[in-house]
């Protein structure tokens, strides 16, 4: 494909520029940064007419394609856009260029679309175009035609966290209409700047974006029939208390080899994300934070989903298809369109033990026959369930 063949020739030259700037000052600083970042008035420059200048010109005169294309250009080496080397809390978009095919036991084909990894943000960098299976937000109206960065962002900035667009100004949409959000930006703190693994703001289990407040609200401003209301129980719960028993489970799973190893003050699961409601962010000290939920504490959107996208359908943060993390996760080895490092960093470096189940058993603990695996291994052995998978594994 063209597009793929030229991208790391522009990947190289701009590395090369930004990696010495990386030290100068913040470019947003929160506010509105330089125009000249993302826009050009006459599309000439030192007497280089047309440079990035697409034939007829771009909207809102902007430098490059269209808005995504402009934050692209500098945020692929930070974390967004990295060939999966991005280990931000939001997620990596390069999963969106990446279809993972595999044949199963049985012989049928499957496989994990690329346009199904999460928000399709259409830019020509990289060659994304529009979802072609959603038209819209699912639950919402949304056109999946009119999403991009700053379909969330606000590219003039804000105060909110990560200058999220909020109930005041919502994104610009179709023609020169804007699109109404109800909902405020939530209330978190945590690692941005580089996210790239090893860059020193990789999310870890220690490092990571810390969530108090409104994460569900705010992914209900597009997806409002998602987000339950009223306690109609046909949607997971969410912004629902987690309760001391869920808690307690939270706290003591450590894998499924080890549902009750756990302590509360180091349980916390950079994968299992809640909202901390009773967290002060001014004083929480995000680079390391460990401590597990207590019973106020919130399931979320983003407690399964990444904001951005993921190696796995639905931006899920581990695949949900998968029984058995580490035998039926994709990208898996051996998958068609996956490599190595595909792989690799599909769990942002972790690598699970053989018996190791959904991440759903870290609130709900059931892990095997509706109870975790340890408490069949206390039975003697003719006692155990038949096991589902045939292999043995479960054990
Ligand atoms: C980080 C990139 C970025 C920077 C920096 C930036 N803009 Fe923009 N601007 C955009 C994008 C993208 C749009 C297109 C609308 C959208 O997608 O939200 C836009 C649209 C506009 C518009 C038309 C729509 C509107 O919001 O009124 C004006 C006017 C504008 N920018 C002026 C400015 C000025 C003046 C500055 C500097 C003080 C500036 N911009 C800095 C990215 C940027
Ligand atoms: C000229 C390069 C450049 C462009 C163009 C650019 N960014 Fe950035 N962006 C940065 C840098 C550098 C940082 C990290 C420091 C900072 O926050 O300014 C950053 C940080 C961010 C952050 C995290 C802010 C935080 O809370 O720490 C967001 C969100 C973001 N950019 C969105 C965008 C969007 C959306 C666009 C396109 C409209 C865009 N950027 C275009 C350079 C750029
Ligand atoms: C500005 C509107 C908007 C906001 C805000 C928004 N979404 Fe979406 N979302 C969409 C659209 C449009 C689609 C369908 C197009 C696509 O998947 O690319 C979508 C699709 C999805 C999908 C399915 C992805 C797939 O391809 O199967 C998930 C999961 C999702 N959103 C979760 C979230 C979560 C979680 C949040 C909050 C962090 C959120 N969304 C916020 C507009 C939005
Ligand atoms: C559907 C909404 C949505 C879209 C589209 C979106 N973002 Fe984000 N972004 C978020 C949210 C929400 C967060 C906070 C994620 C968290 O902390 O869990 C975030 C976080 C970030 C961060 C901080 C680092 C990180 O990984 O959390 C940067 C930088 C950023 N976004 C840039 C971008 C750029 C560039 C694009 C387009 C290529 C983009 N975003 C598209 C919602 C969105
Ligand atoms: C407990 C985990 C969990 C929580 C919490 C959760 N989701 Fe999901 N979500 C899933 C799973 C699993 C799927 C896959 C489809 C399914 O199981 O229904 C999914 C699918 C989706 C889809 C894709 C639907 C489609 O038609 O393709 C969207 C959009 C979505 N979720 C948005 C949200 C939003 C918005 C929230 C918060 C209001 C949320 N989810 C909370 C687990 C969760
Ligand atoms: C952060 C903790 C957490 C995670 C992770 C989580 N859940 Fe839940 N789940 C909850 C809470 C809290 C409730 C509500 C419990 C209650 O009301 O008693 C719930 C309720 C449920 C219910 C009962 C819903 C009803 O209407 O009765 C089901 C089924 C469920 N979860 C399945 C899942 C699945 C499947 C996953 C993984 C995709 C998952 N959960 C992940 C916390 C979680």
């Amino acid at each position: 494909m063209r597009a793929a063949r030229f991208v790391p020739a522009i990947a190289v030259a701009t590395l090369l520029i930004v990696v010495s700037a990386q030290s100068a000052s913040a470019f947003h600083s929160g506010g509105v940064a330089a125009c000249s970042g993302c826009h050009t008035m006459h599309v000439s420059q030192d007497g280089r007419v047309g440079m990035h200048w697409t034939p007829g010109g771009n909207p809102y005169l902007l430098k490059y394609g269209n808005a995504t294309d402009t934050c692209v250009r500098c945020h692929y080496f930070r974390g967004e856009f990295s060939n999966g080397n991005g280990y931000g809390p939001g997620g990596d978009f390069y999963w969106l260029t990446r279809t993972f095919t595999w044949t199963t036991a049985w012989g049928t084909t499957e496989s994990s679309s690329g346009a199904s990894h999460g928000h399709n943000v259409a830019n020509r960098v990289f060659g994304v175009t529009a979802d072609p299976v959603l038209t819209h937000a699912p639950g919402g109206d949304f056109l999946s035609s009119s999403l991009g960065c700053t379909s969330c962002h606000d590219p003039h900035g804000n105060a909110n966290f990560r200058m999220l667009y909020d109930s005041t100004l919502g994104p610009a949409y179709v023609g020169d209409t804007r699109y109404a959000f109800t909902a405020d930006a939530p209330l978190a703190t945590g690692n941005a700047g580089t996210t790239l693994v090893g860059g020193g703001n990789n999310e870890t289990d220690a490092r990571h974006t810390v969530y108090k407040d409104g994460v569900d609200e705010w992914c209900a401003n597009c997806h409002p029939a998602m987000h339950e209301t009223g306690g109609s129980r046909f949607t997971h719960p969410t912004g629902v208390m987690l309760g001391s028993a869920i808690a307690d489970n939270y706290n003591r799973y450590v894998s499924t080899d080890n549902p009750d190893g756990g302590q509360p003050t180091t349980s916390y699961a950079g994968l299992v994300p809640f909202e901390a409601v009773q967290i002060d962010l001014a004083t929480i000290n995000a680079a390391s934070a460990t401590a597990g939920p207590g019973a106020d504490d919130e399931v979320m959107c983003l407690t399964c989903h990444r904001a951005h996208a993921s190696p796995f359908a639905d931006a899920g943060r581990w695949d949900f298809a998968a029984t058995y993390l580490a035998r039926d996760s994709h990208p898996q080895a051996g998958d068609a369109g996956a490599s190595a490092q595909d792989v690799a960093n599909s769990y942002y470096g972790r690598s699970f033990g053989a018996n190791q189940r959904s991440l759903c058993n870290k609130c709900h603990a059931k892990d095997y026959a509706d109870e975790p695996l340890v408490a069949q291994h206390s039975k003697p052995r003719d006692e155990w369930p038949d096991d589902p998978s045939g292999t043995g594994q479960g054990r």
